[in-house]
């Protein structure tokens, strides 16, 4: 079972992000688990479009019980990893909590940023139940 969703607007985001949802109750995780898997989806997926340019969402089912979502983006990468991973770091402009990437981190299981500066971003999330 593998899906790949277009990140460009956010739209698709919020289309990835329910998406998730449903993926995530049919290969049989709680609701909990599901939500927080929405919720990561959309966090990631609002950097790819935000910060990232735009990208793409995999979600595949690595292992019985577990969920592996990969968002990459080909944007400007992220300079400082440590200090974006802080709650409250924002670089943009908009009006933002700057708790995404916090936020992601602590609802996964495995999480992975992998970023280059110049070339992009992959964020790697994975939730078992
Ligand atoms: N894919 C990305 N490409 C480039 N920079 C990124 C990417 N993802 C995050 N960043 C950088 O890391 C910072 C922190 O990201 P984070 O998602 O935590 O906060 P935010 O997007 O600014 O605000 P929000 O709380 O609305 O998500 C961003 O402001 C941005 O500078
Ligand atoms: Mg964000």
């Amino acid at each position: 079972m593998m899906l790949e969703l277009p990140l460009t607007t956010l739209g698709d985001v919020d289309v990835a992000s329910v998406t998730a949802r449903t993926w995530a109750q049919r290969a049989g995780a709680p609701k909990q688990v599901q939500w927080e898997l929405a919720l990561i989806t959309s966090e990631a997926g609002s950097n790819a479009v935000l910060h990232g340019g735009g990208g793409h969402a995999t979600l595949t089912l690595p292992e019985p019980r577990t969920l592996r979502l990969e968002v990459v983006d080909h944007g400007p990468g992220i300079g400082d990893v440590a200090a974006a991973l802080v709650d409250g770091y924002s670089k943009g402009s908009r009006v933002s909590l700057g708790c995404g990437l916090g936020a992601i981190q602590r609802l996964s299981d495995v999480f992975e940023l992998r970023t280059l500066p110049g070339s992009g971003t992959t964020l790697i999330a994975v939730k078992r139940f």
